[in-house]
């Protein structure tokens, strides 16, 4: 799919009419830094739709962006950031496990981003757990494989391998422009 539109629509921490359109929800979720919203200005092939920094913890809502009038890329707050306030790591924790597991709306596909170069953790497991007890579908994206040293690439996709199990596996990198094309068919495809 040619993205010929992508644009910043909302942010939501509740339940909101926009999501009752019937438009299709591509959720991207994973830990605080990974890359999340790196993987929506990537795949977009906008540098700033939305915001990023080095810092964890940057995205704080539910945000929407609308991609060609047809999806919203659903750009999440991440788990796992242990510095910061406590009430805020569980306000964004509360929000995260509403918007994927108690609030009535159904994603397409969730992408679950990874970093590929810490490989999978704790957290991660516990999140992917979470998913497949709720059946979503699954995708898996190996985040900055650009920091991988090239001696390790090999054990360490291994090991992503095995986590993922039967969810297909999509190496990646924003910095770099890997998995780009191979990502946009996996969400976009009918
Ligand atoms: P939160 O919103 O805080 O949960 O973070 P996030 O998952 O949205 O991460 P974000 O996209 O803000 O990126 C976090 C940091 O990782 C930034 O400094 C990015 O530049 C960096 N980053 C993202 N993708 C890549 C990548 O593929 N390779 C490398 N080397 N760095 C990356
Ligand atoms: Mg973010």
């Amino acid at each position: 799919m040619h993205i010929k539109s992508a644009k910043f629509v909302k942010g939501i921490v509740e339940p909101d009419d926009l999501l009752e359109e019937g438009i299709p929800q591509i959720a991207l979720i994973g830990r605080s830094n990974v890359g999340k919203s790196s993987v929506i200005n990537s795949v977009t092939g906008q540098k700033n739709l939305a915001r990023t920094s080095s810092f964890p913890g940057r995205t704080r809502e539910v945000n929407l962006f609308l991609i060609n009038n047809k999806y919203y890329l659903v750009d999440l707050p991440g788990y796992g950031f242990a510095q910061g306030s406590e009430k805020q790591s569980i306000r964004l924790r509360n929000l995260i496990n509403w918007y994927l597991f108690d609030s009535p709306y159904k994603q397409k596909v969730i992408v679950l981003i990874i970093d590929a170069n810490v490989g999978p953790t704790k957290n991660d497991l516990a999140m992917l757990g979470d998913l497949e007890d709720a059946e979503k579908n699954i995708i898996v994206v190996a985040n900055k494989v650009d920091k991988i040293r090239k001696s390790d690439y090999k054990k360490q996709m291994q090991k992503i391998l095995e986590f993922a199990g039967s969810h297909k596996v999509i190496p990646y990198s924003s910095e770099k422009n890997v998995g780009i094309g191979a990502l946009k068919e996996e969400i976009f495809r009918k």
